[in-house]
């Protein structure tokens, strides 16, 4: 990473109930793009964005734009620019597209983007009265990230946003995200390396609460031995998720 990261994460540490989730974790979001998040089940990739957010008590270093971020409650973190996108969505099911949105808008100086979350997403502004309940995985998660885009965040963490979503539609989602990341830079959890492949330049890997690589995602998916160590794919049985293919843009 050439340009000083966005966020800096060093030595991020996290109790819960007496058992240490997190001990030691680094990583380094780049000012543009998509940083990837990568991990086995249970590494501490949700942990880690909790922690960054301040949503769990957090030991360690967490600098946004240099400024230091521990310490500081999630309130005052959100206002300070990070948007997120969490695992399970958060989509209130019986509102309103438009209604969701809504809910997410925040005073600003500039108020709230639909112009940029409507030009990204044009089918949110096609579907805003329909109830978010009845969207497909794929147009929820286009709400969850819609949010985080009206604000003028400066940064998006999205924390697995295609899991469980059929193939067609992770290639939609990576195209929203491909999108969301010109406009602002995402910190993408990940598990699906055809995604990460076409949209991260740099990646962390986590294991056991701890990072255990950094570096450009290229160079580690280009890697099987490392990949296969890292992440447990490769040869064997996540193998057919790993070839889960995503279209190319033309
Ligand atoms: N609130 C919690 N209380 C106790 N254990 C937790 C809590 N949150 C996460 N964990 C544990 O911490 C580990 C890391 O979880 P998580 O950060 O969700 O991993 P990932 O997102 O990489 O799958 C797991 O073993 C999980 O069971
Ligand atoms: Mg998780």
């Amino acid at each position: 990473m050439t340009a000083p990261a966005l966020l800096v994460v060093r030595d991020l540490r996290v109790l819960i109930g007496g058992r240490h989730i997190l001990h030691g974790v680094d990583l380094d979001v780049a000012p543009q793009g998509v940083t990837a998040l990568l991990g086995r089940n249970g590494a501490g990739k949700t942990t880690t964005v909790r922690g960054v957010l301040g949503l769990v008590p957090r030991a360690g270093s967490v600098l946004l734009d240099g400024e230091e971020t521990v310490g500081l409650p999630t309130h005052t973190l959100v206002r300070r620019g990070i948007g997120y996108a969490p695992e399970d969505r958060g989509i209130f099911a019986g509102l309103t597209v438009a209604e969701n949105l809504r809910l997410a808008e925040r005073r600003g100086a500039d108020g709230p983007a639909y112009g940029l979350v409507h030009e990204l997403f044009p089918e949110l502004k096609r579907r805003s009265k329909q109830s978010a309940g009845t969207l497909s995985g794929g147009q929820q998660q286009m709400v969850a990230i819609g949010r985080t885009l009206l604000n003028g965040n400066r940064l998006i963490i999205a924390d697995e946003p295609t899991k469980g979503l059929a193939p067609k539609v992770v290639t939609e989602v990576a195209q929203v995200l491909e999108r969301a990341a010109e406009a602002v830079p995402v910190l993408l959890v990940e598990q699906n390396l055809a995604v990460v492949r076409r949209l991260a330049a740099h990646c962390a890997v986590l294991a056991d609460g701890r990072t255990a690589h950094q570096g450009e995602a290229a160079a580690l998916l280009g890697d099987e031995e490392a990949t296969r160590r890292l992440l447990g794919v490769g040869r064997g049985p996540l193998t057919s998720r790993q070839d889960l293919t995503v279209e190319a843009d033309s």
